[in-house]
């Protein structure tokens, strides 16, 4: 079922409030995800930074390993906020993508926002990475 403007909206409400937790001594550019489950639970993740900056994980892929961690495989819906536009938009890196694309669907929307803009984004996972190498058994 479509999300509505109202859960799209809550979603990255839910983001938002996370991004406080992020831990980024380094980029001071703090991001939250939230992802919405198909039984409607919401599991959020921040990005968490490491002195190594190659280690640094991003929020998507936080919140992502959080879900699968309490059983959650199949979802709505992510929601991602950033605190501001260092580079014109706030979109999940290709390594976010890639881990995005083994447990989203095509047509799963990414809605996207910051503080700067406040312009609300939603782009489907098929839309960002087009012709993804998935898994072989993907989820129905
Ligand atoms: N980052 C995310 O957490 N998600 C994104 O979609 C883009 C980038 C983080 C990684 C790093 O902590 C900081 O933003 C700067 O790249």
């Amino acid at each position: 079922m479509p999300l509505t403007p109202h859960q799209a909206e809550a979603l990255l409400a839910q983001a938002r409030l996370a991004a406080e937790n992020a831990y980024t001594p380094y980029s001071d550019f703090p991001v939250g995800a939230a992802l919405l489950a198909e039984n409607g639970q919401v599991i959020c993740g921040v990005n968490v930074e490491n002195a190594s900056f190659g280690l640094t994980l991003c929020a998507e892929r936080t919140a992502l390993v959080k879900a699968i961690s309490d059983g959650q495989q199949r979802f709505q819906a992510i929601a991602v906020w950033a605190s501001r536009r260092p580079h014109g938009s706030v979109t999940p890196c290709g390594a976010c993508r890639q881990v995005m694309a083994e447990f989203l669907k095509p047509d799963t929307p990414v809605i996207m926002s910051d503080s700067q803009t406040g312009e609300v984004r939603i782009l489907t996972m098929a839309a960002l990475l087009p012709e993804a190498f998935g898994p072989t058994t993907p989820l129905t």
